[in-house]
Formats: structure tokens, sequence, C-alpha cells
């Protein structure tokens, strides 16, 4: 099989996260931060490596402003729900993914309002647009690092500036960016950073976090679940401390010592260089498929701001089609639709139908690139007799 799903979820993984999966259980399986006996010391002990090798990853000094949940979702309904209150407004952008378009559709029921900024035809969204959009009470500012539809990489920095000026907060999703592009915290100027292990991270699946920039005040975003936390168990509040606050329950011990693996595997082998293995292989992609008579390649042309993310269309196929040809006739993983991002679609020129989306790994070779484009190049030179 030819893997080109990575924006779904990252494939292979390290082989180190395998062997973690499959033992951390047997070794260590008892409960972090609760008991005092040798195993639960073991177990916390991972947890905090996974939290503090995450902190070096984006070169943040506390690492328990790292707050752990379950994936991209959770950490964006964390962000954005526990910074929201009955009649703030948020900016936003037609880029983003249902994880950020969803729960604010839902918090319209307390009175929260929300404006979307558009983007251009490439899917970039304009800095002056979100100035434009902001308004007295708006309390916060939600945007996408990159685009999980055409890998579009938004100018975050020019975002905060704007948004820091009007006194607002950013959260940034940073669920196709961690792991694929080098960046701290700071430099990119989030004040919430969230994102699942599992993508470019290559981590499991069951894994992610929202990250509390150094300067942020943990006042200003409240816990959206409160619980154990193995702390001040006298009191029936939840405690300040970070990052309990924030973390009531059992966390997935395993997932994420094995999130700590492929951290070190991340480490080992460079951001910068799974940043140029990628960009190269996008490049060949999005050159491949240009070159196709009959095929739309809906991605940005400047190599910098973007992510290994390629979405296209055929003439006269239906993506979802080509999705199934390209698995069953050629053994190529790929994804079509709305990505969970309809707006995102619709700016591109891609709604209701969607995209194919070819996502390459730091695995994928260029071979298995040639392949997917002349796979492609044989879809589109046959559109009536596959259909
Ligand atoms: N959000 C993931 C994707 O884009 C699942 O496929």
């Amino acid at each position: 099989m030819i893997y080109l799903d990575n924006a779904a979820t990252s494939w292979p993984k390290p082989p180190a996260v395998y062997e973690t999966l499959g033992s951390f259980l047997q070794r260590a399986g008892a409960n972090p931060g609760r008991s005092a006996h040798r195993m639960a010391l073991e177990a916390s002990r991972a947890v905090e490596e996974t939290r503090r090798k995450l902190a070096r990853l984006i070169g943040l000094s506390q690492p328990e402003r790292i707050v752990f949940t379950l994936n991209a979702t959770d950490a964006l309904n964390l962000g954005i729900k526990g910074v929201l209150s009955p009649n703030d407004h948020v900016v936003t952008t037609v880029m983003e993914h249902n994880s950020v378009r969803r729960p604010l559709r839902a918090l319209e029921a307390i009175g929260v309002t929300t404006t979307k900024v558009s983007a251009d035809p490439e899917g970039f969204v304009a800095p002056e647009q979100i100035k434009a959009a902001l308004r007295p009470n708006t309390r916060l500012v939600v945007v996408t690092h990159a685009s999980n539809v055409n890998g579009a990489v938004q100018p975050i920095r020019e975002i905060a500036d704007v948004v820091h000026a009007h006194g607002a907060l950013l959260l940034v999703d940073a669920a196709q960016t961690i792991g694929a592009l080098p960046f701290s915290i700071e430099a990119l100027g989030a004040d919430l950073l969230a994102f699942g292990g599992h993508k470019a991270l290559m981590g499991p699946p069951g894994t992610g976090a929202l990250v509390l920039a150094p300067w942020l005040d943990p006042a200003e975003l409240s816990p959206i679940r409160e619980g154990g936390t193995g702390i001040n168990s006298e009191e029936d509040v939840q405690p300040r401390e970070l990052p309990a606050r924030y973390e009531a329950g059992t966390v997935n011990t395993v997932g994420l010592a094995a999130l700590g693996a492929a951290l070190d595997f991340l480490f080992e082998v460079g951001i910068d260089r799974i940043a140029a293995h990628e960009r190269a292989l996008t490049a060949r992609l999005i050159d491949g498929l240009s070159d196709i008579p009959g095929v739309r390649v809906l991605a940005p042309r400047d190599p910098v701001h973007r992510v290994a993310v390629v979405s296209f269309l055929i003439d006269g196929w239906e993506p979802v089609d080509i999705g199934t040809v390209l698995d069953q006739a050629f053994g190529i993983a790929c994804r079509t639709g709305l990505h969970c991002a309809p707006e995102a679609c619709q700016a591109l020129g891609a709604f209701p139908g969607g995209t194919v989306r070819f996502s390459p790994g730091f695995f994928t070779t260029e071979e298995e690139i040639d392949q997917a484009i002349a796979a492609v190049a044989e879809l589109a030179r046959t559109p009536l007799q596959l259909r």
C-alpha cells in the first residue's frame, strides 16, 4: 500500500512507538500521580518525560503549561469553552476544521457570537481582515496554523500581533504543523496552542495537548472538566496548579509514553530534516499533478507557506470515486470529501463534493509519489470508463 493519508493520521509509526504500546502496561501500568509505589512513580515519570519533550519541541521552559488532552479536538474544546463567556465575540476563519466550527456554533446557545473571515483562492487569510473583524467584545481569535484541506500555512505571527494589540487571545490549531514544521510557541505568538499527538508527531491516537503560552495567566482559561487530580484532595474545587487544573482523571499513560518514544525519534531525525523531506515530496507531487491534463491542483504556489497536504480534482470524476479506485486498483490510501472542513472546501471552490487529498509523510518515498502521480494520470485519461 502507498499510504498518502498522513494528514488524517501518520503511518507507519517509528518502531519504538509500537514497542512502547505493546509493553508499557506490563512494565508500568499503574496510575500516574496518585499512588507512591514504584510502578506508579514509573508511570508518572513516563508521562512527565513526554511533557518535558513536548516543551523542548516548542521552546517552552515550563512543561506544566502543557495540558494533556484526548486529541486536537479535545484541546480546541478546552481552549474555546474555557475562555469564552456569554456575550463574548470570536473571530475565526473559513479555513477551520469542524473541531473549531462546531464548538463555536454550540456556544451560540449561550450568546457567543462569531465572525468568520474569508480566505483568498489559495486558502490564505489576511491579518488585516482579522483586524477589521475585531469588536470591542472580541475575546478570542481562533485560527488554524495550516489547512488540513490544502496545506496553506497562515501568517500566525502577524495575526498574533493584531490580536494582542486589541487585547484578545489567540488560539492556534496546530494539528497539521506540530512535528512537521519547526516553531516555538513564543515565535508563533499563540496564547493557546492545540494539537494531537498522532499526526506529524508520529505518536498514537488518543493523545493531544493544549499549551498555555508562558505569558498567559491561567485565570483566563477555566477548566471544562472537574475531578480527581491526585493533589489537594481535601478540597471540593479544582486545584489551581498546572497542569492538574485541567487534567482531571487518569491520563492515557500508555499513549503518552508511546508519544514520548515518537518524540525521541523526531529529535533524532530532526524536524528540519523532516520538513525538508516533506517539502521536496510536496513540490514533486504538486508539479507532477499540475502537469496532468484535466487535473486541478488546490495548493498554494509558495513552497514556504505550505505543508505536505495536497488536494486535487479530476475532470469528470467525483472525489469519492477517485478514492475508491485509487485504493482498489492502485493500492493508494488517501482521503476524499470535505475533510471535516466544508467552508475551507467552499473557499477553494470544491463544494459540496470536496477534494481528493494526498498527504505524504516522513516515511513516504519519491517513488511512491511518482506512482501516485502516474495513477492519477491514468484516471484522468479514462474519466467515463470507470464511472
Ligand atoms: N482532521 C483529520 C483530517 O484532516 C482527521 O483528516
